[in-house]
């Protein structure tokens, strides 16, 4: 970390979470947050799915949920970003404040609840993305929506031509009933109608299509929904969102509402993901996500079963000098193994993970 970021940091640990967060998207926007080095290793290099990523390590969704740094987002060092989530209309989220450091467990709680400025301010940033790098959006459904389903179509068709991938987010804790959008029948109608939707668009360009879900899944679910994957074609599982659970927590905003993620998550989004990979047999890209917060717990991730990963929470802790201490780490444990790329560890202890999944 150098000096400069160290002390752009204390700065923001000192102010209001969401004043924290709204300046440091602000420094980026305009150039003034250094960025740090890149790193560049074919042992790194990454096939999820049709994409092609520079390096496994990506942006988790909600970090720019208004796609405003894209350019500094793009040149940060990471294989791919994810901007959003963006509903049909915008809409302003729950009252404030909505966002909590829990720095003693290395944890962030938010309860956002979607606030975002609508697909059709999205889809004109997102017309004007830098060009190269992969991109993708965060699709989510209005608080007020009586039928969710049609809003993850009505995003996907505004701002699918502009963008690499995009993610059915079923999963945030904050937006009421959205979670149950993961039960097998509800899931089976969202995702044929998205994979409708797709084939739709204009043009030739068809975006990959990712699910993300939850990390407080029980065995059946899990099951349900990589057999939902299988049929659907869906290309590709996120694993997880933030939890619900409070388990083992010291900090003093344990007991606000929302979705807690960072290191209190590593472990059930990891055993989650491992139960996951065994369900589809290997055969389905996941993209870990869930506390990862050094090149050690990426590379337990890639063990368990993922073939991409994405980070956030850390980030408020380390700033964005973890991305390349993450990826030299991961290439340096690679090259420690004798493998010629990273992915060669994919899943090679997913059933010690998966044993750790319980109902
Ligand atoms: C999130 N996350 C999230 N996920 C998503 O799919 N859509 C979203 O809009 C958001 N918004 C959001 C806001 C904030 C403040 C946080 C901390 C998180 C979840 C995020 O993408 C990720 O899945 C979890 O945070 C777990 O990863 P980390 O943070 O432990 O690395």
């Amino acid at each position: 970390m150098t000096v400069l970021e160290r002390a752009g940091l204390a700065v923001l640990q000192k102010m209001e979470p969401e004043t924290a967060h709204d300046w440091a998207i602000w420094a980026l926007e305009r150039g003034l947050a250094p960025l740090p080095r890149k790193v560049s290793s074919p042992r790194l290099k990454t096939r999820l799915g049709a994409l092609e990523l520079d390096n496994p390590l990506g942006l988790a969704a909600g970090f720019d949920k208004n796609a405003r740094a894209l350019p500094a987002l793009m040149k940060a060092g990471f294989g791919f970003v994810e901007v959003g989530a963006t509903t049909p209309r915008p809409q302003p989220g729950n009252p404030k404040p909505r966002l909590f450091r829990l720095p003693e467990d290395r944890g962030v709680i938010n309860r956002f609840g979607f606030n975002n400025e609508g697909a059709e301010a999205m889809a004109a940033k997102l017309a004007a993305r830098p060009a190269g790098g992969v991109l993708g959006l965060n699709l989510g459904a209005n608080k007020d929506s009586e039928d969710r389903i049609p809003d993850y179509v009505a995003v996907l068709e505004a701002c699918g031509a502009h963008v690499d991938f995009v993610t059915i987010n079923v999963s945030s804790p904050n937006t009421e009933q959205l979670r149950d959008l993961q039960g097998k029948k509800a899931l089976w109608a969202l995702v044929t109608e998205v994979m409708q939707a797709r084939a739709e668009l204009p043009g030739t360009h068809r975006p990959p299509v990712f699910l993300k879900i939850a990390p407080d899944l029980k065995e059946e679910s899990l099951a349900d929904i990589a057999e939902v994957a299988a049929v659907s074609s869906l290309n590709g599982i996120i694993a997880t969102n933030t939890t619900i659970s409070r388990a083992g927590l010291a900090g003093r905003h344990r007991g606000e509402t929302g979705g807690l993620s960072g290191a209190p998550l590593f472990e059930r989004s990891t055993a989650v993901l491992a139960r996951l990979h065994e369900l589809t047999g290997g055969k389905l890209p996941l993209i870990g996500v869930g506390g990862i917060a050094s090149a050690e717990d990426a590379f337990a991730k890639i063990a368990a079963g993922a073939t991409a990963l994405q980070l956030y929470s850390a980030l408020v802790y380390e700033g964005l000098s973890l991305v390349p201490r993450i990826l030299e780490g991961l290439d340096r444990k690679a090259r420690d193994l004798g493998l010629d790329n990273i992915a060669e560890a994919r899943g090679q202890e997913a059933h010690l993970w998966s044993a750790k999944f319980r109902d």
